[in-house]
């Protein structure tokens, strides 16, 4: 595969794009049937779209309930889709994730097995038994690039990577927002009628909440990324960040509750100022917002005794902790 030609949001001319994506999907996919990865992130939601305009009934949409997502994800995603009139499978295979994070702490690891899952165990399944040959996946730009880059193996990346997923997964996957960034992407999901809450809606990456525990990805750590996840997006909704999160330590540091050692976990949050995700800068937070953070995180969650806020920018940092 050539290099990939950018499409940049200045020249991004958003109907042309639409019509040209859904003739390459109804060209790619023929009278055949296509099943569509939807993780109601913005990509995968405008992907869902441009695949629903191209196929209708022929498209498959799944979300795969992989026990790592936010509060009431699966749920919501799939209310606003049947909404929008598509309908969506969730899919539990949150047993067959906890199984392939279990004992790994390696960060390229940790994505290695959620890519393994998802790739070949759930979505290899659901293509043997419907017989589809296509998956539709949202891969922007920006993925490739971290990726090539050898800064983080983004779990959606192949191709680029020399790997055949045909020959791997058995079956061939469309991008059809390979050339955009995250603003592209953006445009075009307001021109396909998605929501706000969608359209609006901050990054969240594949491995979801595995990228936001540093260390192993248990059932228990997750579920408490989450619950601070839940506090950090209600507090920092009309920030106007780019993104923020909230990260498990893996150190655990003493602390007091009801004057008793507590030798507790700690939570970092991260605000980010961004344009394209490239680069970021942390979002200068009002010091009343930061306490507020603190105090409902060290509440809301159990077992947290620390909340650090993150200043560093990216580069060097990165965006997600792992
Ligand atoms: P990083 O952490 O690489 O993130 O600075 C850049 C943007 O990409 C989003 N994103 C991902 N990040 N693995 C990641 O580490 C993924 O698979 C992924 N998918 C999306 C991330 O949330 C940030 O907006």
């Amino acid at each position: 595969m050539g290099k990939i030609r950018e499409i940049k949001v200045q020249e991004l001319d958003t109907d042309a794009f639409i019509q040209e994506k859904v003739r390459e999907i109804r060209e790619a996919v023929g009278d055949g049937q296509a099943i569509n990865a939807l993780s109601g992130g913005i990509d995968s939601s405008v992907v869902t779209m441009l695949g629903h305009l191209a196929l209708g009934e022929r498209l498959r949409t799944v979300f795969v309930q992989n026990g790592l997502m936010r509060e009431g994800e699966a749920e919501r995603i799939a209310e606003i889709f049947r909404g929008l009139g598509v309908p969506v499978e969730v899919v539990d295979a949150q047993d067959e994730f906890f199984a392939a994070l279990k004992g790994v702490t390696d960060p390229e690891a940790k994505r290695e097995a959620i890519t393994q899952t998802f790739y070949r165990d759930v979505f290899g399944r659901i293509v043997r038994e419907s017989g589809a040959k296509f998956l539709l996946q949202g891969t922007i730009l920006t993925d490739v690039d971290e990726t090539v880059a050898g800064i983080k193996r983004q779990h959606n990346v192949f191709e680029q990577l020399g790997i055949d997923p045909q020959q791997t997964f058995g079956y061939r996957i469309l991008e059809p927002l390979i050339q955009l960034r995250k603003d592209g992407v953006r445009q075009v999901g307001r021109a396909l009628g998605l929501p706000d809450e969608l359209a609006e809606r901050i990054p969240f990456p594949g491995p979801a909440l595995a990228a936001r525990v540093i260390g192993e990805a248990t059932p228990e750590r997750i579920a408490t990324v989450r619950r601070a996840t839940a506090v950090v997006e209600r507090l920092l909704r009309d920030s106007g960040a780019f993104q923020y999160m909230a990260i498990l330590h893996e150190d655990h540091v003493t602390g007091i509750r009801e004057g008793q050692r507590d030798f507790g976990q700690q939570i970092e949050v991260r605000c980010w100022d961004s344009v394209d995700a490239r680069t970021a800068r942390p979002t200068r937070l009002p010091f009343d917002t930061l306490e507020a953070l603190a105090q409902q995180i060290v509440q809301q969650v159990p077992g947290i005794v620390s909340v650090t806020y993150n200043i560093a920018t990216k580069p060097p940092s990165t965006m997600e902790a792992v």
